[in-house]
């Protein structure tokens, strides 16, 4: 990824296809991973893979744990990848064992584990959204929740203003009185950790 201001065509350019890569967040996801040290990961929205291969990297130095991929690819109605995309770019966590991708709409899928450790959400995030996704997850993550978003200036994105999507920032601030902290980082797109008090 280079430092070209039009990092838009960086973005179409680069196997990743993703504004993660602008300020580097794999570095993050990597690092969560390795602090945290957890055994079950799950992460809803994988695209061609950017958090994925950062934090399935991280299980691999850790030596322990494994990560669940779920996203809809080429059924996925907006902007997303053909699955094999993300299998190519995953190739070398999948056949260690350490990522298993499914390709299924993620509503719901909560009812099927009982506990985890870390919660990835990257859905096209907008409140309403990780209202009705996150908010069942949440007993049943016992270390980590991170999402996508969480920043005013990723509020302010095109998309959210076209179709008015409510705002993330406040979704988050009203968790603290929900039980949960929040911290955000906030170089675009930002990410935000979501942790019980
Ligand atoms: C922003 S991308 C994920 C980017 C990825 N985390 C990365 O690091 O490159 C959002 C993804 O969410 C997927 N997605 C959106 N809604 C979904 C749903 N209800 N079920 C499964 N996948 C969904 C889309 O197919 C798309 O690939």
């Amino acid at each position: 990824m280079t430092d070209s201001t039009d990092w838009r065509e960086a973005i179409e350019n680069s196997r990743w296809k993703i504004d993660f890569e602008i300020n580097h967040y794999g570095d993050l996801f990597y690092s969560l991973i390795r602090t945290h040290q957890p055994g079950k990961v799950v992460e809803l929205g994988t695209k061609a893979g950017y958090s994925a291969y950062h934090m399935a990297h991280g299980l691999r130095e850790n030596g322990i744990g494994g990560l669940d991929c779920y996203d809809l690819w080429e059924n996925y109605e907006f902007n997303s990848c053909p699955k094999s995309e993300a299998e190519a770019n995953l190739r070398e966590f999948i056949d260690a064992g350490i990522v298993r991708l499914h390709q299924r709409n993620v509503d719901g899928l909560h009812n099927e584990y009982d506990s985890i450790d870390i919660l990835n959400v990257d859905l096209g995030n907008h409140a309403d959204l990780l209202e009705e996704i996150v908010m069942p997850w949440l007993p049943k993550v016992k270390e980590l929740t991170i999402i996508e978003g969480g920043s005013v200036e990723r509020d302010q994105v095109d998309w959210m203003e076209k179709y008015a999507k409510r705002k993330i920032k406040p979704w988050l601030d009203g968790l603290g009185e929900k039980g949960y902290k929040v911290f955000t980082f906030e170089p675009f797109p930002s990410v935000s950790l979501i942790k019980p008090k």
